[in-house]
């Protein structure tokens, strides 16, 4: 996709669910788009860009949310709350990442001195972070390397079995008019542990996480509606699951990696359910080494766990996958008949976040 703009994309995407729902423009409430670095391409408001891809009304607002991976996750919960408080009844919620066009950090990166004294892990490298994982919860490289290999059998698998289909959407490229067939995925591969095995770290000389046992950069778009069971009705939309609940919650950002665990336990809490009653759980796979940190700590079941393979086979365009994880959340309920699902991600800086869904 790195020949795409984001906000071309981002526009394809969000064009296509309302298509696909038969929602008009002029029926939203508001665009809430997640980016973590909206900047340059995905830069000047991102959400209100994507409004006039929309051709929708000039009333129709936007808005650009940065909670970084769990951008899109977040606009989510931001809808939800409007909703619950009768502030609005649809909302087109969604994220856009392209890492190829827009550096991580941004193009003009520049921390803070005074932060750099005092609390330099608000900076921290992602990857050391799931080093620091890797080393303290003692997790092995060949523990994460059967995570990452059976991360992308499960979506090769699905793959096989069409069920990306329904989810994924082709993107034409404007200035030469290619379409981006949905078939093509830069980061699935058939993989072993053998050839795993031979990477060198990806972060630190005498590390443990490498490229393959890492979530790849990745471009990527994804959106969602969310509704009031009045707009339900008055659009005939045909709804998917319903947000039980929601958190987001700090951790250390040296072990940020770690911040689904507290999120789930606010999410699950405020629900009033426990692991024991999810069908279906979504973590976010931004590296193998966090991901398993949080299914010990939570006593996770394994089997009911990224049914159709994780970011480290999908890809983790940052302000994009919260949005996807959800949407995947409530698909997966919605094939496997279950009741409650989790979709629950770590976030850069230090922090986790959760939603809890019902099917309906
Ligand atoms: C880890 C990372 C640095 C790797 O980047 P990269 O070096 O450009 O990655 P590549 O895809 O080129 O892979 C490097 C090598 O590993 C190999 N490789 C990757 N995945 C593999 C797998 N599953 N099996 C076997 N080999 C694999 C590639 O083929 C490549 O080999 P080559 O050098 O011989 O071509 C990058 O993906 C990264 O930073 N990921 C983390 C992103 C992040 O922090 N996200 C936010 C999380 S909160």
């Amino acid at each position: 996709m790195k020949d795409v703009r984001p906000d071309d994309m981002a526009g394809q995407v969000a064009n296509s669910l309302l298509l696909n729902t038969g929602v008009d423009p002029s029926s939203l409430d508001d665009v809430l788009v997640g980016c973590a670095y909206p900047e340059g391409e995905q830069g000047l408001n991102i959400g209100r860009i994507v409004t006039h891809y929309l051709n929708g009304p000039s009333n129709l607002s936007g808005m650009t949310t940065n909670r970084l991976c769990g951008s899109s996750m977040q606009v989510m919960h931001t809808a939800a709350g409007m909703i619950a408080r009768e502030w609005g009844d649809l909302f087109l919620c969604g994220g856009i990442e392209s890492m190829s066009r827009i550096q991580r950090g941004g193009f003009n990166r520049s921390p803070s001195p005074t932060l750099q004294k005092s609390m330099a892990d608000a900076y921290i490298s992602m990857g050391i972070t799931a080093e620091n994982v890797a080393s303290r919860r003692n997790i092995s490289r060949r523990r994460q390397e059967e995570f990452a290999l059976n991360s992308h059998n499960k979506a090769i698998e699905a793959k096989s079995n069409g069920y990306f289909r329904d989810e994924v959407v082709s993107i034409i490229i404007p200035e030469t008019n290619e379409e981006i067939g949905h078939d093509l995925d830069g980061c699935m591969r058939e993989s072993s542990l053998e050839s795993m095995a031979r990477l060198k770290p990806a972060f630190i000389d005498d590390g443990v996480v490498t490229a393959a046992t890492s979530s790849p950069l990745t471009d990527g778009s994804s959106f969602s509606l969310v509704a009031s069971q009045r707009a339900v009705n008055e659009h005939n939309l045909t709804p998917m699951a319903r947000i039980v609940s929601a958190a987001v919650v700090g951790v250390h950002p040296d072990e940020m990696g770690l911040g689904p665990i507290p999120s789930t336990r606010l999410a699950l809490k405020r629900a009033g359910l426990s692991v024991e009653d999810l069908d279906v759980i979504e973590l976010n796979e931004a590296f193998s080494s966090q991901s398993l940190a949080c299914i010990d700590e939570l006593n996770l079941p394994v089997e009911k766990i990224n049914i159709d393979g994780g970011a480290i086979a999908l890809g983790h365009p940052l302000g994009a996958s919260g949005a996807r994880i959800v949407g995947k959340t409530a698909s997966l309920l919605q094939r496997n008949g279950g009741q409650y699902g989790l979709a629950t991600m770590c976030i850069g800086g230090g922090m986790g976040i959760a939603t809890i869904l019902e099917r309906v």
